[in-house]
């Protein structure tokens, strides 16, 4: 993929698939896989290190785990996600940190908003960064959004998100994730732009569809919002293959003479 098959995605009505991931193991697993691209999310400070939101990505926990995925990913396309504020400050800082990204093996920005983030959109896409935009419920807007809500349930709300989405085209994003909007919305605003949108609790006519890897894997206990499926159960595998470890491990069966040097 390139920035230019996501478009041709669009036009030819062919769904784009992403979902994210952290790290090199998967990556790897990714790689042999037909998923069309990869996001290294700042959800990785909830999924990777336990924090209760996005809030606590930092600049150098994205770079670490772009560079971790970009090791691993093969020829799969990888947008790396800017950390909170970490767009909003000079313009020389805000290229700087697109700059860390694509230099750890990011082929693609992705960044939360609209109002104020034109400039800068502008600046990277001129400068050769393709610019991914998000909105909806973009968690890094939790404190203002008052919580984890579905976005655009009224009219107002659903006329603003109209307005950003066409911004962040004319902008110069190359592709929107659209999260936590009703399913008619979802569809509206894909019907409104030329670009690709790639939506996660946005229904199923957005461009695309995105997931976080440990959900879609069923690896995730204790957080089951509605828009995720879980087309595996990997915490059972998991617990599984480990308690047959121990148990091996317990009554001498580990290691056999085909372990064995
Ligand atoms: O960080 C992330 O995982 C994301 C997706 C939910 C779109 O931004």
């Amino acid at each position: 993929m390139n920035i230019f098959d996501f478009q041709k995605k669009k036009m030819s009505g062919n769904k784009i698939s992403m979902v994210t991931c952290y790290d090199y193991t998967s990556a790897r697993i990714l790689a042999g896989t037909s998923i069309d691209c990869i996001l290294v999310g700042d959800s990785a400070a909830m999924t990777m290190h336990g924090y209760k939101d996005t809030l606590s990505a930092t600049m150098e926990m994205m770079r670490y785990h772009t560079a971790a995925v970009s090791r691993g990913a093969g020829d799969k396309f990888i947008i790396g996600d800017m950390p909170f504020a970490s767009y909003r400050k000079s313009l020389s800082d805000n290229i700087t940190a697109a700059q860390i990204l694509m230099q750890a093996g990011a082929h693609a920005i992705k960044l939360e908003g609209a109002a104020g983030n034109q400039d800068f959109i502008r600046h990277v896409t001129e400068s050769g960064i393709p610019v991914m935009g998000h909105i909806g419920l973009t968690p890094q807007f939790m404190h203002m959004l008052g919580g984890f809500k579905v976005q655009g349930k009224t009219q107002s709300g659903a006329d603003r998100l109209k307005e950003d989405i066409l911004m962040l085209q004319e902008a110069g994003c190359f592709a929107l994730v659209i999260e936590g909007v009703p399913a008619s919305l979802g569809q509206e605003l894909t019907q409104l732009l030329s670009i690709p949108t790639i939506g996660i609790g946005a229904g199923p006519h957005t461009d695309g569809q995105v997931l976080v890897l440990q959900d879609l894997l069923g690896l995730t206990l204790d957080f089951k919002p509605k828009f995720v499926k879980a087309f595996a159960d990997g915490h059972d595998q998991f617990r599984n293959g480990i308690e047959a470890y121990v148990q091996a491990v317990n009554s001498g069966g580990f290691p056999e003479d085909e372990h064995c040097y």
